[in-house]
C-alpha cells in the first residue's frame, strides 16, 4: 500500500471501530492491567460472550492480584468451570502469585518482565501493554494475523495464512502510532465480524475496498489434528467430564468415576481408558491420585 492509502485505511478502520465497536466489559477506556490480563488470558481460549458472562463471577472471587495469588489448584480450576484448558487457569494463578512476590501486586509494563513470567506469551504481553499502559506496540493473535494476511498478501483459500515473519514487519508498520489499543481491538472486531475463518463474509465487511484477497478465496477447513479419543470422544472431553465429577465430588475412586462416566456395565477397555485420561490429569498437576483414591489437586 502507499502511503496515502495506508492513511485511508487506518482511518476506515478507526472510523468503523467508533461507531460498532463490541461493548465488553474489557472495553474501558484504560482497563484496569488485572482486568487485561485476566480477560485476555481467557479470550485466547474461549468465545467472547463465554468469558463476558464468567468474568464478573471469576473478578468476585478474585478481586485482585493477590487474592488470586492465594486461590489453591482446585479453587481455581473450579471457578475456571466452563472456559476449557484448566492449565491456564493454574499458570494465570502462578503468574499472579510471581507479581504479588516480584512486583507487590503491580503487573510490570515491560515485554521481557511480562514475558518471564508463567502462561504470558507474546500476545498477552502485548495485549496488557497496548490496551492497559497504552504502549505504542504492535498485537498479533490469530485473528489479526488471518486478517492481515488476507488484506495485504493473496490468499488462495480461507485456511491460508501469511508467513510469521511478514506479517510481523506488516504488523510493525501498520498500527497508527498512539492507537495501538484501538487499533488492534477494531482488527479483532473485523476479524470476528466479518473476515472470519471459514465463511468470511468479504462483500459487508468495511476493508474490502483495501484487500486483496477479498471476495476470490476458496472456502476450505483444515483437517482437524488428530486427538486422541475414545469411542469417538476426544480425550480433551473425556478430561473435562472426568474433572467435572471432582469438582462436585471432591473425592472420589477411579472405579466410581468409570462407573460415572460408563454406567454399570463398564468394560476393562473403558477403566483402561479412563486410567490414561487420570494419568493425563496428574501429569498436569490437576488432580492428585493416592491409593485408589483421586481429587482435585489443592495446591
Ligand atoms: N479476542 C481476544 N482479545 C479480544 C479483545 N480484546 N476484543 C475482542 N476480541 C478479542
Amino acid at each position: 500500500m502507499k502511503s496515502k492509502d495506508i492513511q485511508n485505511f487506518q482511518n476506515t478502520v478507526l472510523d468503523w471501530y467508533k461507531h460498532n465497536k463490541r461493548e465488553f466489559l474489557w472495553r474501558r477506556e484504560t482497563p484496569e492491567p488485572f482486568l487485561t490480563l485476566v480477560s485476555e488470558v481467557m479470550l485466547q481460549q474461549t468465545q467472547t460472550s463465554r468469558v463476558a458472562e464468567k468474568l464478573p463471577v471469576f473478578f468476585e472471587q478474585f478481586p485482585t492480584i493477590f487474592a488470586l495469588a492465594e486461590a489453591s489448584n482446585a479453587d481455581i480450576i473450579r471457578a475456571w468451570k466452563g472456559m476449557g484448558y484448566n492449565n491456564r487457569a493454574l499458570r494465570l494463578r502462578d503468574a499472579a502469585r510471581l507479581i504479588g512476590e516480584r512486583y507487590n501486586g503491580q503487573i510490570p509494563q515491560s515485554l521481557d518482565e511480562l514475558l518471564a513470567l508463567p502462561g504470558i506469551g507474546r500476545y498477552t504481553a502485548t495485549a496488557l501493554m497496548s490496551f492497559s499502559f497504552k504502549i505504542d506496540i504492535a498485537v498479533v493473535d490469530v485473528n489479526i494475523r488471518r486478517v492481515y494476511s488476507r488484506i495485504f498478501f493473496k490468499m488462495e483459500t480461507t485456511a491460508s495464512v501469511a508467513p510469521e515473519k511478514e506479517i510481523n514487519e506488516i504488523a510493525d508498520m501498520i498500527y497508527p502510532k498512539n492507537q495501538s489499543s484501538e487499533w488492534h481491538q477494531a482488527i479483532m472486531d473485523i476479524g470476528a465480524l466479518y473476515c472470519t475463518a471459514r465463511q468470511p463474509e468479504c462483500k459487508k465487511c468495511p476493508l474490502q475496498i483495501f484487500c486483496i484477497s477479498a471476495g476470490a478465496m476458496i472456502e476450505y477447513t483444515s483437517p482437524k489434528r488428530a486427538e486422541p479419543s475414545y469411542n469417538g470422544i476426544p480425550r480433551r472431553i473425556w478430561r473435562g467430564r472426568t474433572v467435572e465429577l471432582l469438582r462436585s465430588a471432591s473425592i472420589l475412586t477411579s472405579e466410581s468415576i468409570n462407573h460415572f462416566l460408563f454406567g454399570e456395565f463398564a468394560t476393562q477397555d473403558d477403566h483402561k481408558w479412563i486410567r490414561q485420561v487420570l494419568l493425563t490429569l496428574e501429569k498436569d498437576g490437576i488432580i492428585l491420585q493416592n491409593e485408589n483414591v483421586v481429587q482435585l489437586r489443592e495446591n
